[in-house]
């Protein structure tokens, strides 16, 4: 049996070269080699186009070569094939890295610094808020997001959460359902690592936004689908002293007319918040893939209803 390997990363053929050495027994195939789709019982894929999966008749499991599953979601000819998504800790170490270094930034006063510095001015100092009085309000409490909250309450932040449906969550302060206004209120930051679903697209719009206190930051590192970017430019321009630092969008990259560009109240990054990283995700990927070897049986890491 082989791998079938597809993927849009620009690092693509270091991946395959990896992949090839810790599956030593497999052969990888790409989506040109039809003649070996029926060898194919797993799939390691990114962007996987349509109409690849239902010419795939032995598939068992289906990698995500990341730790969304709405590029397989999408496909229409997804059928409910056990997903297995990458959970590094070491993703959500570098996702940690760049929350808190956004949350520094408009901690300390970064950006009115720098507007001070592009017009060469000797700006006053801003005192900045200690951390013990900041609250970062965390929406997608997921395996990352949770992973960001613990690593942010070590530093005294104060971390709550948002979730649509309780769970059992006894790390922060959660709110549920119809309490998110008094999330949204409460917090200083927020962090939005919502995944793309149904459910979520456009979660953040005018509405949203206008809850949110008017000196505040919203960092944006889930899925682009679930901002409302004309309402988040909109309420930009209107509002200097609310900050975005946002680097998921709707279409990526994100193209050369697009006006965020020009704010000076905006952090934009290229998808970069928590790359995946090609030695651990690899070896996560064979461990799953090991234990299916010797149990038979596979846990899907995606609940079809929730869409995540
Ligand atoms: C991911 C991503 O899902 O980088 O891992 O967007």
């Amino acid at each position: 049996m082989c791998i079938l390997f597809y993927c849009t990363f620009e690092n693509s053929l270091e991946w395959r070269k990896n992949i090839k050495k810790k599956f030593k027994n497999k052969s990888i195939i790409s989506i040109n080699d039809r003649n070996k789709f029926d060898k194919v019982d797993i799939a390691i894929v990114w962007n996987l186009p349509n109409n690849i999966l239902k010419k795939l008749p032995n598939l068992k499991i289906i990698f995500s070569l990341g730790a969304g599953v709405d590029h397989i979601l999408k496909l229409n000819d997804y059928n409910g094939t056990p997903i297995v998504r990458i959970k590094d800790p070491l993703m959500g170490e570098l996702m940690y890295y760049y929350v808190l270094s956004q949350v520094l930034n408009f901690q300390i006063g970064f950006n009115e610094y720098k507007i001070a510095q592009n017009k060469k001015i000797w700006r006053k100092a801003i005192l900045p808020p200690f951390s013990k009085d900041l609250t970062i309000g965390i929406l997608g409490l997921g395996y990352l997001g949770s992973i960001v909250g613990k690593s942010l309450s070590k530093n005294n932040y104060k971390i709550i959460g948002y979730k649509k449906t309780k769970v059992k969550n006894d790390k922060f302060k959660m709110y549920y359902n119809n309490q998110l206004s008094i999330f949204i209120k409460s917090s200083d930051i927020i962090i939005n690592i919502l995944p793309n679903t149904k459910n979520t697209t456009n979660f953040i719009n005018s509405k949203f936004l206008s809850l949110m206190k008017k000196k505040s930051l919203l960092i944006s590192i889930g899925r682009g689908s679930t901002v409302n970017e004309e309402d988040l430019l909109k309420y930009l321009k209107r509002n200097k002293s609310f900050y975005a630092s946002i680097d998921v969008f709707q279409n990526e990259p994100l193209s050369k007319k697009n006006l965020f560009w020009s704010l000076s109240n905006i952090n934009i990054t290229p998808h970069v918040a928590s790359i995946t990283l090609i030695n651990s995700g690899i070896d996560l990927m064979f461990k799953r893939y090991s234990r299916y070897k010797k149990t038979k049986k596979i846990k899907s890491d995606v609940n079809l209803h929730k869409g995540y």
